[in-house]
């Protein structure tokens, strides 16, 4: 019978890896608390509204990408695709901000999106998101992004490029919307239908297309640096100072958009050119009338996304050995007194947090031993008859080959030395 493969998109994450996920995790969860974050743990699956409203009807996302279906016949759901919307959601609906608007969040989990599957690229997909709510100074958007780039460094990434835009406000952002209006006037045709679509829901978005025509034509369009208004421009200003207080470099794209509606004034994104076209291994930005948007006060707001795979096929190959304990201690017990002894042994230990193994299929010794060597246990315990008898056993240190006698009848005497 042929086996059942999993859904297209959708990866395994297997033992030999999830080392690495977790040594990843534990890093992030460390910086992260570190700048005051603490985690909240959302839901998978949210009602379709929130994803439209937060993440904007005209976009990739929204149109193309989710996974939404209707809840037998109930309300239309949505497999998450980011965690941004939802954290707010959290927020507002158990009122997070009532004593204090201040929240600084993390949730690390899978998201999905109906993409193309390639390198880099899935269908199930995994973000370690840091939401800072109830901030507007700039500062805050320099320390996201220091505690970002801190956190890259920590995991083996040598030199993380960041690229930044601002993308105005309300007040700004109409008059640059309407100079891209003027400019594509006429340049219609050559644009992807999707693109021609957009005119008319959100012209911005043509600067998110990946179509080559699109890209060609949006290479002259204006920019949004130069509409800012007074405000948006202090406040970018100050984003630049701030990074120099901790020496980020950084580059200003000026047409860099983001795939989500949300945004207002700082955004950015971190990319390597390891990954061929799936080059952006965080994005984030501000938020400032997202919030609002979502039915709650006029709170801002600034995040990041880190796209756990994306950053895992980065990370140096140094940087990944050793991900996989090995277990200290291999019992190789011939014999069925041995066998018992070694079963009691051996639960004991690990009751008392040492990693212990052992081998139920009653094989000769040179079997066990190449059991312990494909394990990469440190140290074996020989035992069989003679050494129950005696109370007495060997413990091999499996790289020296050194063998030293210890007791059985007290292995709390010799456990540290294992
Ligand atoms: P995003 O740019 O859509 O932003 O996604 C952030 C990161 O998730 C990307 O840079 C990428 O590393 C990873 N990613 C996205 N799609 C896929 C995929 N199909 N396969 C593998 N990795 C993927 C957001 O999601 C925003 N919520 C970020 C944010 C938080 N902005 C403010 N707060």
């Amino acid at each position: 019978m042929e086996i059942i493969t999993a859904v297209k998109g959708f990866k395994d994450i297997l033992p030999g890896e999830a080392g690495k996920w977790q040594y990843v995790e534990e890093q992030a969860r460390k910086i992260f608390t570190a700048f005051g974050c603490l985690e909240i743990r959302i839901p998978i699956l949210e009602k379709t509204d929130l994803f439209a409203r937060g993440i904007g009807e005209a976009t990739d996302i929204v149109e193309k990408e989710m996974y939404t279906f209707r809840d037998r016949g109930a309300d239309l759901i949505t497999l998450r695709p980011e965690a941004t919307a939802s954290i707010i959601r959290a927020y507002l609906e158990h009122h997070l901000y009532a004593a204090d608007p201040v929240a600084k969040l993390y949730t690390i989990g899978p998201m999905f999106r109906r993409e193309r599957p390639q390198k880099g690229r899935y269908r199930q997909f995994h973000q370690l998101d840091v939401e800072i709510l109830g901030y507007e100074d700039a500062r805050i958007d320099a320390e996201v992004i220091l505690m970002l780039i801190h956190f890259l460094k920590s995991v083996g990434l040598k030199s993380p490029q960041l690229e930044l835009n601002s993308l105005g406000c309300p007040s700004c952002r109409p008059s640059f919307r309407e100079s891209i209006l003027q400019f594509l006037q006429g340049k219609e045709g050559d644009l992807c239908e999707d693109c021609q679509r957009r005119i008319s829901t959100n012209p911005l978005r043509v600067f998110d297309c990946k179509m080559e025509g699109c890209k060609h034509i949006i290479a002259q369009a204006p920019v949004i640096q130069d509409f800012l208004c007074g405000g948006c421009r202090d406040h970018f200003a100050e984003v630049l100072a701030s990074l120099a207080v901790f020496d980020i470099a950084y580059t200003i794209n000026p047409r860099m958009v983001r795939g989500l509606d949300y945004y207002a004034r700082t955004t950015f994104e971190i990319t390597t050119d390891f990954l061929g076209a799936q080059n952006a291994i965080v994005g984030g930005g501000r938020y400032d009338g997202l919030i609002r948007d979502l039915g709650g006060p006029d709170i801002p707001g600034i995040g990041f996304a880190i796209g756990f795979e994306r950053l895992l096929a980065m990370m140096p190959a140094d940087q990944c050995d050793d991900f996989i304990k090995p277990p200290a201690l291999f019992i190789a017990a011939l014999g069925t007194e041995a066998q018992k002894f070694a079963y009691q042994l051996c639960n004991r230990f690990r009751m008392q947090g040492i990693p212990t193994e052992m081998d139920y299929t009653a094989k000769g010794l040179k079997s066990q031993m190449k059991r312990a060597d494909r394990l990469k246990c440190r140290k074996v315990l020989i035992i069989g008859d003679r050494e129950i008898e005696a109370q007495q056993a060997d413990l091999r240190d499996m790289q020296t080959g050194e063998q030293v006698k210890v007791t059985l009848d007290n292995p709390e005497e010799w456990k540290d030395r294992i």
